[in-house]
């Protein structure tokens, strides 16, 4: 056993846990790692015996933490719920007042402020930092977003600050090229403190709301070209990368493309039309628009994308369905190349709309849960590591740098005028989806929130006029000020309306 003393511990060595270890040993740290099985922890530490800081495996929980430099500093990259709370209640005893763990995995982030809570209680210090980008992100560098105590996080910011992807400080640009042993030098980091507690878990979940959404978008731009132009998934590849070479530039459009051109080893068919269209999910896409709900926020573009993942699942349903069912049968007679344009200018518009609403929850949760978050940072951070990094977060970025006050993305001139110039044809895919029977919920779910947005009158005079009929809830008049409620007493349904 060395007594050579590591600088931080890791917990959990599945995929994410070897890579994140990697990327920690590459920079120069030295890492103690622990797995459940044994086996995992010999076999990783011997097939990783030269890194620049260097791995010590340990056979025991109890190991690991007294290989540590203290105060500990030890990362939890178990399965969120219950796993996590027994490997937290494992640790509890063998530590000192002081100590750090921090939780890495995709955790309710009102389960980081109660075990922030209970742990603070025994003098030790919870850290519920999002990780983004997958097991590629893990290892070369993923988005990382703190959240705790603020002394804790400067403990853990030297680490955190050098594993984190970086991006060229003056387009906003991923740096690329890391291999093992030589990680990326300067560039600015994708991580920052983002608030006490649960905040950090909070941020990242709302990240997965807005790749939920990111996704699905991507997903009806697919399905309008081979629906509506029946384009192959070879054709959509092509047009997907020539987007990647513009304002849709981002690692989920760089993907689709290589998904799309990609055959199937086994038939030779393009690989997607042997998938099974049914979508799985974990669960942040619903806790994000269950919070939506929650704190009263409009959200309908991320919650379309996990109701349309709910929609997908139940296959054997809409079999039957389609059998029965009828649509329109209407063939496209348009111009194709216009059309093309006019879905990249619609898969625009709806980002813009789904980004607006994740800024705007995260707005509302700066009020619910007392936290002041950075707005401006997290979208800094957000450009590079994470599954939803895009040239698209640079000018959100920007945005913020104008006005960090901003109430809303969409008022952003930038935004602003992106939308102007672009709606036409965002109206009209949505228009062409409904003619043609494409199913395209996040582009409707997003105009109509563009559009409900930016009206000054909606036909809620009327709902309310409704619930004072029936229930006499109540309402408030124009010509009176705001707050003072108004009760009109309604004759019987189908007499003669009140005298004016
Ligand atoms: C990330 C991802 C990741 C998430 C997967 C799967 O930022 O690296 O968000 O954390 O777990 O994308 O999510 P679903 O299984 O819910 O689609």
């Amino acid at each position: 056993m060395s007594t050579m003393q590591s600088d931080i511990g890791l917990v959990g060595l599945a995929v994410m846990g070897q890579n994140l270890a990697l990327n920690i040993a590459d920079h120069g740290f030295r890492i103690s790692v622990y797995n459940r099985t044994r086996e995992t922890t010999e076999k990783f530490v011997a097939e990783n015996p030269s890194t620049p800081g260097g791995i010590q495996g340990c056979a025991s929980l109890e190991e690991l933490v007294g290989s540590l430099k203290r105060p500990r500093k030890i990362i939890l990259l178990v399965k969120a719920g219950a796993p996590t709370d027994s490997v937290i209640n494992s640790l509890v005893p063998l530590l000192e007042p002081g100590d750090i763990l921090i939780d890495g995995g995709n955790a309710h982030w009102m389960d980081t402020i109660r075990r922030e809570r209970d742990l603070r209680a025994k003098g030790l210090r919870f850290i519920g930092s999002g990780v983004s980008g997958g097991e590629e992100g893990a290892r070369w560098g993923p988005s990382l977003m703190p959240g705790g105590e603020y002394a804790a996080w400067k403990e853990i910011e030297p680490i955190w600050t050098a594993i984190a992807a970086k991006v060229d400080p003056a387009t906003g640009k991923p740096l690329t090229g890391a291999s093992p042993g030589k990680p990326i030098q300067g560039g600015v980091p994708c991580t920052t403190y983002i608030g006490p507690d649960g905040a950090g878990h909070y941020v990242k979940m709302v990240h997965n709301g807005i790749e939920y959404a990111d996704m699905q978008m991507i997903c009806e731009a697919y399905a309008l070209m081979s629906g509506v132009l029946g384009m192959t998934p070879e054709e959509c590849s092509e047009i997907f990368a020539e987007w990647n070479r513009g304002l849709l530039d981002s690692f989920l459009i760089e993907i689709t493309a290589d998904i799309l051109r990609q055959k199937d080893p086994v038939t030779g068919k393009p690989f997607v039309e042997v998938v099974l269209d049914t979508a799985g999910q974990k669960g942040t896409g619903k806790w994000t628009s269950v919070n939506a709900l929650d704190l009263g926020t409009p959200a309908p573009t991320i919650a379309e994308a996990v109701f349309a993942r709910y929609l997908s699942a139940v296959k054997e349903e809409r079999v039957e369905a389609s059998k029965v069912l009828t649509g329109p049968s209407s063939s496209f007679a348009g111009d194709r190349k216009a059309f093309i344009q006019a879905i990249h200018d619609a898969l625009y518009c709806s980002k813009i709309c789904a980004y607006a609403q994740g800024f705007q929850l995260l707005q509302a949760a700066e009020k619910e849960y007392n936290w002041k978050l950075p707005l401006g940072e997290i979208a800094k951070i957000f450009r590079g590591g994470c599954i939803i990094r895009a040239r698209f977060l640079q000018k959100i970025t920007e945005a913020y740098e104008r006005n960090p006050q901003l109430k809303n993305l969409l008022l952003d001139p930038y935004f602003k005028n992106a939308l102007d110039s672009a709606q036409a044809n965002w109206r009209m895919v949505v228009a062409s989806a409904a003619q043609h029977g494409v199913p395209a919920p996040s582009f409707y779910s997003a105009l109509a929130y563009y559009d409900g947005y930016r009206s000054e009158r909606l036909p809620a005079n009327l709902l309310q006029a409704q619930r004072d009929y029936f229930g006499a809830h109540t309402y408030e008049r124009v010509d009176a000020p705001r707050g003072k409620f108004f009760h009109l007493d309604w004759p019987e349904p189908g007499r003669p309306q009140l005298e004016v």
